[in-house]
């Protein structure tokens, strides 16, 4: 039930509809369905919808590289073999070798997003694996990882409980398990305009919220899960793109436009177009970044 309610900011008219919306999917069944929802995430992320996720890393990798940074400040992972779920383009990895990783397991559930990773030239390609995987049943034996970590990926899980449980099982007894979420604020406005603007017949009914999370809850995730010494901390900043059309252009391509599963294929673009062509009149050109951060450690055994 704790996806019931959106948790993040919105404007008044956009919250209670956004909350209404999600009581109907309750109602109508398609709240619980979170095969379904997993599918059109990964669909998303592969471009199966619209072809937006192709300008994923020309329009976002260096923000992503920058949450990563933020993420895993203060984190020595000298010599560790790594795990990075929800590892996207390869963000939270490289900021991972950055901070002295010895190796990584690039893990997502998009195909698309696991070939843009590979195809990247980069000094640590030798030492980055890569396996195509559901975050809620991961593939791999216990007590594996030095160290389990994921950016920016927690609030795309329908389940995070099951999410985070899978990644102790994985992680090494004392090991590292380190999590970067969406927070309340993020991408708010760019989030606010889309529902604005979308063709609603579409998508009445669905679950619309999972993704944000506040400190307290991510941090609380950790302890109920049996996670020892767990810090936490928030940090938001606001990104100016110039115009409302690149602002859209952006945000379209980093959330890859799941949305769009209901939609005939041809009111996908039209429906993206008129969106985009609001951001511009309406010159919503700044839109937030809110990163929520909680780590601790698996229990020695
Ligand atoms: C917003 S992107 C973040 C990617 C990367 N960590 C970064 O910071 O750029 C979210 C990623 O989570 C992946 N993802 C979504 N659901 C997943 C699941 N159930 N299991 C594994 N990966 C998933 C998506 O395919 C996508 O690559």
């Amino acid at each position: 039930m704790s996806n019931l309610f959106w948790s993040g900011k919105l404007t008044f008219p956009m919250k209670v509809l956004v909350n209404l919306n999600n009581i109907l999917a309750l109602i109508s069944g398609s709240y619980n369905d979170n095969k379904r929802m997993k599918m059109r995430v990964k669909q998303g992320y592969e471009g199966k919808f619209t072809d937006h996720v192709i300008l994923y890393d020309e329009l976002g990798y260096n923000l992503q590289l920058k949450s990563a940074r933020y993420q895993l400040s203060g984190l020595n992972l000298i010599g560790m073999k790594i795990l990075d779920i929800g590892s996207g383009t390869g963000a939270l990895t490289q900021g991972a070798f950055e901070n002295g990783a010895e190796s990584a397991v690039c893990g997502d559930i998009s195909s698309f997003m696991l070939h843009s990773a590979k195809n990247k030239d980069s000094s640590s390609n030798a030492r980055r694996f890569y396996c195509q995987l559901d975050a809620e049943a991961l593939p791999i034996k216990d007590d594996t990882f030095d160290a389990t970590i994921s950016g920016m990926t927690f609030g795309t899980l329908p389940d995070q409980k099951q999410a985070l449980k899978e990644m102790a099982r994985v992680t090494k007894p004392g090991g590292l398990i380190c999590i970067g979420a969406h927070g309340p604020e993020h991408y708010w406005e760019a989030i606010d305009a889309s529902f604005r603007c979308i063709n609603k017949r579409y998508i009445l009914g669905y679950r619309l919220e999972w993704w944000p999370r506040d400190e307290h809850y991510i941090r609380t995730l950790l302890e109920e899960e049996g996670i020892t010494d767990v810090y936490s901390k928030r940090v938001t900043w606001q990104n100016d793109f110039g115009n409302g059309k690149a602002a859209y252009d952006f945000f379209a391509a980093i959330s890859a436009s799941w949305w769009y599963e209901k939609f005939p294929p041809n009111k996908r673009m039209a429906d993206s177009n008129r969106t985009r062509d609001y951001f511009g009149q309406k010159n919503i050109h700044t839109i937030t970044d809110d990163i929520v951060v909680a780590y601790g450690y698996k229990k020695q055994s």
